[in-house]
């Protein structure tokens, strides 16, 4: 290592927002930048408008933004901190995009609507992070409206999500009735007060929770009493805080807020910043990779095609984790063979591109890309030559038969199928001894069956037919030696090979993968696709 990066890299904090849409992600991300002085007023991150889309709007959506808002990631700096947030698209726009990002933040922010608890969304994005094991913090949100009972929504997300949680906060009531909440380290009450606009100094006042004449005459007779017994309960209840196991991912951190009118969205931020992990040694073939001891490496976690409808162009972000990216130098891409200067890398922002020429471990590039990277991909110095842990393939959730309407085209029809598949915004499966002329499509959003038949058509002059089937749950297979003519299931089942010829089973519900593992003694099933 020629030069030392520590201190650049130490300071960085990279996460992702995980919720259910409406919950307030992108409220609260407008807060963390007007903390951040990113932006100089709240509501600027994304048009509501472009956000808030129809399925049929995709194209013009794409057109107006020339970007998808599913690139997001925004940078800014808090405290002596380089913070970047990496968007999770939702809504339509929810993908196996949204899983990928995952793998490139080192910590998720997890919003929940006090008054919903834990959602579809919220539950599907938590798995990933599970299995990755990073740190979540949670901020239950909108408590300014009537909220679920605060111990109910705990133990919902103790029961559902299976992760222990510590209240680093307490609400004191909930909708008109909200005064605020309390400390618990501090053993204070920090008072609410309806600003509205949510202007960065809401009025807060601290009150000592022993000067009960103060804190009566703020809360009110009736909540000063609930409180003290909500917090005896919550002392003998509820788990210690400890930041290792924070930190692995064992236990959330819980604060509550209101985003919308900026109550308690700056503490959270700072707890949030401290607790948080810099970016953390990674996986390689070779060992773990040390952040600061390593030149410069990345890995591609996404590649955005038709930026520039044009020139067919093709952005290819890449997560670093080691060392410093220096745009006058050239890299090495692994899985390529080749030494490469990268191609106008730039940052992309909530709505514009920033061309970028340095930047270090935890920060997000995105690269032009002539075709060359797939997701997963590894780039480093010249000298090196290391790959990165493979991204897994996540479980699409909806499927298709693909029917092409002019047989006549089949060269082209497979080379886009194939192209568009690699790229990673579909996954394509055959039907066991069958070749290419039965395709299957399994997508996460079904937004993506609309782009793959807007991008045959527009960019390979291929119309075809969707046909939508049952199937809603995929298992891979992980034995190796599976005899996959022998296994039985139920006959719903079908058994199709993704491409690169592994063997899974799709199945119409929840039931028949039970009666499948029943009926097959040894077989292993897993929700993830590894290579
Ligand atoms: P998302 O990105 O997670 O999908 O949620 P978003 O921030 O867009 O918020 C969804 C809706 O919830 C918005 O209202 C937003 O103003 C509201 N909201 C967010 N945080 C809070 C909060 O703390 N308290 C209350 N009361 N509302 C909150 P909308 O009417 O759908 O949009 P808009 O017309 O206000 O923009």
């Amino acid at each position: 290592m020629s030069q030392d990066y520590t201190q650049e890299i130490n300071r960085r904090r990279t996460f992702a927002i995980i919720s259910h849409p409406d919950a307030g992600k992108t409220t609260l991300t407008e807060k963390f930048l007007l903390y951040g002085g990113a932006i100089n007023l709240a509501g600027s991150v994304k048009g509501k408008a472009t956000a808030r889309h129809a399925v049929s709007d995709w194209m013009e959506i794409e057109k107006e933004r020339g970007i998808s808002v599913t690139s997001s990631v925004l940078q800014f700096e808090y405290g002596g901190y380089c913070v970047n947030i990496l968007d999770t698209p939702g809504h339509q726009d929810f993908s196996e995009d949204t899983y990928r990002t995952l793998m490139a933040a080192d910590s998720a922010v997890m919003v929940i609507d006090a008054s919903k608890g834990v959602e579809a969304q919220t539950r599907k994005l938590f798995k990933v992070c599970v299995m990755r094991r990073i740190p979540i913090f949670t901020f239950i949100n909108k408590m300014d409206r009537d909220a679920n009972d605060t111990f109910e929504l705990l133990d919902e997300i103790e029961k559902e999500l299976g992760i222990a949680t510590c209240p680093v906060n307490w609400p004191i009531g909930s909708g008109k009735s909200f005064k605020g909440v309390f400390d618990r380290e501090k053993g204070c009450i920090l008072t609410y007060e309806d600003t509205q606009k949510g202007t960065r100094e809401g009025e807060t006042t601290e009150i000592a929770l022993k000067d009960g004449e103060t804190a009566r005459s703020f809360v009110g007779e009736e909540l000063y009493g609930r409180l003290l017994d909500e917090i005896e309960l919550l002392d003998g209840a509820s788990a210690e805080f400890d930041l290792g196991q924070v930190r692995k991912g064992e236990l959330t951190p819980v604060f509550f807020g209101s985003a919308l009118t900026n109550f308690g969205v700056e503490i959270f931020l700072q707890h949030f910043l401290e607790m948080a992990t810099p970016p953390l040694p990674r996986r390689a073939d070779i060992g773990e990779i040390v952040p600061a001891e390593r030149e410069f490496s990345a890995f591609v976690f996404k590649i955005q095609a038709n930026m520039n409808k044009a020139h067919r162009d093709r952005v290819a972000f890449m997560r670093i984790c080691s060392g410093k990216f220096d745009a006058s130098k050239e890299v090495r891409h692994v899985q390529g063979g080749r030494t490469l200067r990268l191609s106008q890398p730039q940052q992309i922002m909530a709505n514009e591109r920033k061309v970028v020429d340095e930047a270090y471990a935890g920060d997000i590039i995105g690269v032009f890309d002539p075709g060359i990277f797939s997701i997963g991909d590894t780039v480093c110095a010249p000298g090196e030559s290391f790959a990165y842990e493979g991204i897994p393939t996540f479980a699409p959730e909806h499927f298709a038969r693909v029917r092409q309407i002019d047989t006549m085209k089949r060269k082209q029809f497979v080379k886009g199928i194939t192209q568009i598949a690699q790229e990673g915004a579909i996954q394509i499966f055959q039907e066991l001894n069958y070749g290419m002329e039965e395709i299957i499509v399994g997508v996460v959003g079904v937004l993506q069956f609309d782009v793959l038949k807007y991008r045959l058509e527009n960019e390979y002059n291929v119309e075809i037919k969707l046909e939508n089937l049952p199937y809603e749950h995929i298992r891979w297979i992980e034995n190796r030696d599976i005899d996959m003519d022998r296994l039985t299931g139920t006959s719903d089942m079908k058994k199709v090979r993704d491409m690169k010829g592994n063997p899974l089973l799709l199945f119409v519900n929840a039931w028949s993968v039970g009666m499948t593992l029943d009926r097959n003694e040894g077989l292993i099933l897993s929700e993830f696709g590894r290579d």
